[in-house]
């Protein structure tokens, strides 16, 4: 089975983990919890929490060695922030060069307490990346073991087949930001490009942050329409409707979703089996665009 067969259909997002209030203990059990509910797959980043994530998860993982092979573990690197922990870093940037790669994985199995990743993201596309550096880094990662499939996030179409092209690890996954707030990815080529080269979709802020299911009233109508369509479908919760909407994608998208609560990851969980039709599909699309399709 490939690492893009084990992802999970949602994918649990670690941006906001440290927001969660759980010490290692209590994240290690809400941790096994979530792989209980089918939730498996977790979605990191070097950066997260100011750097700090990888860390707690670590040490909630160190708690019950067993757990890490329970999960399919997703980094990313590429972005280099200002921090009181990065006192050499004058300025916010990219950095895809072989070396910064090899150095934040390292970093991050350390951090995460693991002897491998699932799944090596690109976090952004650097203007300045050179392809053969990326295709070393990816060999050498792969050979020793340290990372089992390669990706990328926020990568243009163009610049998805570009890299890809240059590379011999096929690229398996594009993680963008896809929602109902958000729908560009349906149109600009995004989700095409994935299904040209057999890239997984995954959707980062799959609710808007939050947004489109809180009290945000650019999104009234929108939330009108959710609570329709669950209404519908016997009384399915909006939050579950807007991720069944991305869902119904033939492109197989995959929710990376935020939520630090575990009833509203089992309603996310629970957002695979809801069938839309295309009627409500494009309903959901009319209500977020606020026109009809033209
Ligand atoms: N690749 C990238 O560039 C990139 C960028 C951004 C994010 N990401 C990934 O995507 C993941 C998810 O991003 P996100 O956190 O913005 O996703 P999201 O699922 O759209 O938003 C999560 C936020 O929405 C809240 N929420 C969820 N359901 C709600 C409801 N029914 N009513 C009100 N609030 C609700 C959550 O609060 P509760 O915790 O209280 O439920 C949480 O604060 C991140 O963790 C990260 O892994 C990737």
């Amino acid at each position: 089975m490939t690492v893009a067969d084990r992802l999970s259909p949602v994918i649990v997002g670690c941006m906001r983990l440290l927001d969660w209030g759980l010490d290692a203990r209590g994240l290690r059990d809400w941790i096994k919890a979530a792989v209980e509910l089918g939730a498996h797959s977790f979605d990191h980043a070097d950066i997260y929490g100011d750097y700090r994530v990888e860390a707690a998860f670590g040490e909630a993982l160190a708690l019950e060695s067993a757990l890490r092979d329970r999960l399919t573990i997703i980094g990313k690197c590429g972005i280099v922030l200002t921090s009181a922990s990065r006192p050499d870093v004058a300025v916010k940037h990219y950095d895809l060069s072989r070396d910064h790669i090899l150095r934040r994985v390292e970093g991050t199995l350390r951090d995460l307490r693991t002897d491998r990743l699932d799944l090596l993201l690109l976090h952004r596309p650097d203007p300045l990346l050179r392809p053969e550096e990326i295709a070393e880094a990816f060999a050498r990662l792969k050979a020793d073991g340290k990372v089992l499939a390669f990706g990328v996030s926020n990568f243009t179409p163009a610049q998805a087949r570009y890299l890809s092209a240059a590379l011999d690890e096929p690229l398996v996954a594009n993680q963008v930001n896809i929602s109902l707030e958000n729908t560009g990815a349906l149109f600009d080529g995004t989700l095409d490009t994935c299904r040209e080269l057999g890239m997984v979709p995954m959707a980062w802020s799959p609710l808007g942050g939050g947004g489109i299911v809180g009290n945000d009233p650019r999104f009234a109508d929108l939330r009108t329409a959710l609570r329709r369509v669950g209404e519908a479908h016997g009384g399915r919760a909006p939050d579950q409707v807007a991720l069944a909407w991305l869902m119904a994608h033939p492109a197989g998208i995959r929710p990376v979703v935020g939520t630090g609560r575990l009833d509203r990851l089992a309603g996310a969980m629970g957002a695979a089996g809801l069938r839309l039709s295309r009627q409500d599909w494009y309903t959901l699309l009319q209500a977020a665009a606020g026109r009809e399709v033209p």
